[in-house]
C-alpha cells in the first residue's frame, strides 16, 4: 500500500509551561512521540516523516536515524506543518496520514481501520473523529445534512458550535495531490492566526470532493495540551496496560496501585503486588510473584521467581530465584537458577551462580559466584581500590563466613571457606580455610573488676 506517515511534532507546547518540547513528555514512561511513531510503525508506511522544531537533536535521539526529519523553522500551525513534508513526498502518489504528536494512546489498530475506511470509500480524506462528553478545546466537526462541512477551533467557534460533542481527534488520510494542493491554498485568517490544517476539510467539501469521518473511541483521541492532560493519558494507558495483562492470565491485586509500562512482557500465572513498578524492556516469565512495593526496570525474571520490597534495574534473574526483601540488584547482575539475594544485599556487575545465597547484610560488586556458594551474613567484596574495579572470584561450594572483607581481585577456591570477620587479601586454595583475626584473649571477672 502506498502510505506515507506525517508526524507533527513541531509544536513547543506553550500550555505545558516546560523547558522541554511537548512531545517529548512521557506517558506511561516513554515519550509522546514514541509511542505515535511505534504505532505508526506497525502499519509499515513507505516513508514516515517527523516534523520537528529547531529543537530536533533531542527528539532524533528519541526515535533514531530511521525516520525522516525535517524541520519547521516556524511554529505557523498544524497546516503549515504538515505543508514542510511537500518537498520530500514530491514523488509520492499514494495516501498521507496525519498523526498528532501529542495524542499518544492511539492504537495501530484503529489507525489501520482508519486507513481502510479511506480505501474502501474512495475519499480524498477521512478525518479521526470521536463523541466526547467534554468536548472542550479540541476542534468542532460541524455537520450540514449529516456530513461534515467543516472543522471549527475551540477558539473560533460560537456557543452554539462549542456545544457540539463530536470532535477533531488530529488524525486524518488523504489523498497525497489534493492535501498538498489544498494546503497551498490555506490562510491563517482565524483568532490563533495559524494556517489551520483543518481547513483543508471545508475546502475539499466546498468543490463537492468525498470528505469522510471515521470515528474513533474518545480514551484513543486524547490530545495532551497540558500537564493535567499529560497525567490523565498516562493514567488511561496504565488502565489499559493493566488490562491487557490481567485478560492474558496475569493477577494484578490492586490495578490502581501499580505501574506497568507498555513494553513490559509477563508470563501467565504470576501475581503482581500493589505498588509495583515494571519499566522498560522487562520480561517477567510464568508464576511469578512481585512485589509488593518492587521496582523492576528493562530486566529478565525467570519462570517461578519472587521479587519482594526490592529494586531491580538492567539485571538478570533465573528460574526459581528469591529476591528480597529489600534487596538491590544493580546493572550487570545476573542471578542462576534458585539463587536467593535476601535482606539488605546490593549485587552489582556480579555473577550469583545456582542455587548460591547471599542472604543478608552484603555488598557484592564485580565477583563471579560459582555454583552452591553460601556468603554469610555482612560479606562486602572490596572491588573498589580508589582508582580501580577489581574482581572476586568465589568457587563451587565455598562457604564465606560472616561479615568477611573480600579485598578484591581475590579468589576463594572450591569448597574452601572464610573465617568469620576476617579480611582476606589472599587467595584461599581449594578445600582451604581462609581465617585472618586476632585470637581471643579472655580475661576473667572483669565486670567484677570493673565496678571496683
Ligand atoms: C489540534 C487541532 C484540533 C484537534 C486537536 C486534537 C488544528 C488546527 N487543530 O488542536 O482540531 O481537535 O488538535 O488534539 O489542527 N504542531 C506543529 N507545528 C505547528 C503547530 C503544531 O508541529 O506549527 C504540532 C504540535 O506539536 C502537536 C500537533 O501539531 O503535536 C497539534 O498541535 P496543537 O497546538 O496541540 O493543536 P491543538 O490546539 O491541540
Ligand atoms: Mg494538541
Amino acid at each position: 500500500m502506498n502510505l506515507a506517515i506525517v508526524i507533527l511534532a513541531a509544536g513547543q507546547g506553550t500550555r505545558m509551561k516546560s523547558k522541554k518540547q511537548k512531545v517529548l513528555h512521557e506517558v506511561a514512561g516513554k515519550p509522546m512521540i514514541c509511542h505515535v511513531y511505534d504505532e505508526a510503525k506497525k502499519l509499515n508506511p513507505l516513508q514516515t516523516i517527523i516534523i520537528t522544531s529547531q529543537q530536533i537533536a533531542s527528539i532524533k535521539q528519541c526515535l533514531g536515524d530511521n525516520a525522516e526529519y525535517i524541520i519547521q523553522a516556524e511554529q505557523k500551525g498544524t497546516g503549515h506543518a504538515v505543508a514542510q513534508a511537500r518537498e520530500s513526498l514530491k514523488e509520492f502518489n499514494g495516501y498521507v496520514m496525519v498523526l498528532y504528536g501529542d495524542t499518544p494512546l492511539i492504537e495501530s489498530e484503529s489507525l489501520k481501520k482508519l486507513v481502510a475506511y479511506h480505501i474502501k470509500t474512495n475519499a480524498v480524506a477521512t478525518i479521526a473523529t470521536a463523541i466526547l462528553p467534554d468536548p472542550a478545546g479540541y476542534g468542532r466537526i460541524i455537520r450540514m445534512n449529516e456530513r461534515i462541512a467543516e472543522i471549527v477551533e475551540e477558539k473560533d467557534a460560537d456557543d452554539e458550535q462549542k456545544q457540539i460533542p463530536e470532535v477533531n481527534s488530529g488524525m486524518a488520510v488523504f489523498k497525497s495531490n489534493d492535501l498538498f494542493e489544498k494546503l497551498q491554498q490555506i490562510n491563517a485568517h482565524n483568532e490563533q492566526g495559524e494556517y489551520y490544517l483543518t481547513d483543508v476539510t471545508s475546502m475539499l467539501v466546498a468543490e463537492k470532493s468525498l470528505v469522510e469521518t471515521f470515528e474513533l473511541e474518545p480514551h484513543e483521541i486524547l490530545g495532551v495540551n497540558s500537564r493535567a492532560e499529560l497525567a490523565q493519558a498516562s493514567f488511561i494507558m496504565q488502565q489499559k496496560t493493566i488490562t491487557k495483562f490481567m485478560d492474558n492470565g496475569v493477577t494484578v491485586v490492586d490495578p490502581l496501585n501499580t505501574y506497568i509500562e507498555r513494553d513490559v512482557q509477563i508470563g501467565t500465572d504470576c501475581i503482581i503486588y500493589p505498588q509495583s513498578i515494571l519499566k522498560g524492556s522487562t520480561k517477567i516469565g510464568e508464576d511469578c510473584q512481585i512485589g509488593p512495593a518492587s521496582q523492576i526496570s528493562d530486566s529478565e525474571i525467570g519462570d517461578g521467581s519472587e521479587v519482594q520490597f526490592s529494586l531491580v534495574s538492567k539485571a538478570k534473574v533465573g528460574q526459581g530465584c528469591i529476591v528480597g526483601p529489600y534487596s538491590h540488584l544493580r546493572p550487570g547482575t545476573i542471578l542462576e537458577d534458585k539463587a536467593k539475594v535476601g535482606a539488605y544485599s546490593e549485587i552489582k556487575n556480579s555473577r550469583i551462580g545456582p542455587n548460591s545465597k547471599v542472604p543478608h547484610l552484603s555488598y557484592i560488586g564485580d565477583a563471579e559466584i560459582a555454583e552452591d556458594v553460601n556468603v554469610g551474613a555482612g560479606t562486602i567484596t572490596c572491588n573498589y581500590n580508589g582508582t580501580k574495579k577489581e574482581k572476586t572470584l568465589i568457587s563451587k561450594g565455598a562457604f564465606i563466613g560472616s561479615d568477611t572483607m573480600l579485598v578484591a581481585p581475590v579468589k576463594v577456591g572450591k569448597n574452601a571457606y572464610t573465617g568469620a570477620g576476617s579480611v582476606i587479601t589472599d587467595d584461599v586454595p581449594d578445600d582451604a580455610l581462609g581465617v585472618e583475626r586476632a585470637e581471643q584473649k579472655i580475661i576473667k571477672d572483669y565486670s567484677k573488676k570493673k565496678k571496683k
